[in-house]
């Protein structure tokens, strides 16, 4: 599997597998095991998703070496201080049953994050993770957060689809030496995205389906992509994009399906903040 290295000389599989909203215990550790088989390396949970347990199941049931797998958990908003830092990432290794992770991030830019930043550093200097990121953070936040601590973020995780490509601030993520990832690149199935005839017509002429496409488009840009799927048969076919490429005039095309906003919601919405502060969820 390709990958891509951070700024401390960590390298991450470039395909990640999601396990966001498989929540039912059995379901979620079988897909881990499925996407394991499957060739993916990279399993992506969070504490919001209640299933670091299932996750960890799925790892150590594999038949794959641990140390062979990239593995990233994110902390909740409730636990980002110094002090949730540094016990909530200490069930988070309890509910997935390991003794190190291999990314670290803060889910979202809200409570301390500074606080936060600094706890998670020692944690990396501690070797209990190898890299350290944020997820969700405007471009100026992370860069702020760069500047103003020791160390600069690895990973931005954001949302990154055809329908919203983020490209000036994929370039100035990249400039600051912070990696992009991309969450919901199939932007969860919305805008009948499967269904959409510019990319069904570029996927026709390498006999590759629309989430190829999409795929394939991402990591010619060095972006980190986090798919998610329950069916064996679409995870084979989400990794199954290194044998074509894209011309100029198919990224033309693809650039043209840009709506230049969120397909979910906006975190620099006053009301979306208050509802994630509220969201007490005792992990
Ligand atoms: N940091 C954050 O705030 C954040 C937010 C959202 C997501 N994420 C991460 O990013 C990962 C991916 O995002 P996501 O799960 O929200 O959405 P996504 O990967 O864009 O879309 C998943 C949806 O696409 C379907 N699908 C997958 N492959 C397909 C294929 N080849 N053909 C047709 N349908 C296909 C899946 O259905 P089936 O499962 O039925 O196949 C599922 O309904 C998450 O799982 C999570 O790890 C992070």
């Amino acid at each position: 599997m390709q990958t891509v290295k951070m700024n401390n000389g960590v390298e991450i599989p470039i395909l990640g597998f999601g396990t966001f909203q498989i929540t039912d215990p059995q379901e979620a550790e079988q897909a881990v095991i499925n996407a394991i088989q499957a060739g993916y390396r990279h399993i992506d949970t969070a504490q919001s998703y209640m299933n670091e347990e299932a996750v960890g199941r799925g790892i150590a049931n594999s038949g794959v070496l641990r140390e062979e797998i990239f593995v990233t958990t994110k902390i909740w908003v409730e636990n980002v201080s110094y002090k949730g830092v540094k016990s909530s990432f200490q069930r988070s290794l309890d509910r997935l049953g390991l003794d190190y992770v291999d990314m670290l991030l803060l889910h979202q830019p809200y409570n301390d994050v500074y606080g936060a930043w600094r706890a998670m550093e020692e944690l990396q200097e501690e070797g209990k993770v190898r890299a350290i990121g944020v997820s969700n953070f405007a471009v100026d936040r992370a860069v702020d957060l760069a500047e103003f601590n020791k160390v600069t973020p690895q990973m931005n995780q954001i949302e990154i689809s055809p329908f919203h490509q983020q490209t000036k601030n994929i370039a100035a993520l990249k400039e600051e030496g912070i990696v992009p990832e991309a969450w919901a690149p199939f932007a969860e199935g919305k805008n009948d995205i499967f269904n959409n005839e510019i990319l069904t017509e570029i996927g026709k002429k390498y006999n590759k389906s629309v989430a190829q496409v999409i795929v394939r488009w991402l990591v010619e840009q060095d972006i980190v992509v986090l798919a998610k799927s329950v069916k064996p048969e679409r995870m084979a076919e989400n990794l199954d994009v290194f044998d074509f490429s894209l011309t100029d005039e198919d990224k033309a095309a693809i650039a043209t399906l840009n709506e230049g906003e969120s397909q979910f919601f906006s975190h620099a919405d006053p009301a979306m903040i208050k509802w994630m502060a509220s969201r007490k969820m005792g992990i």
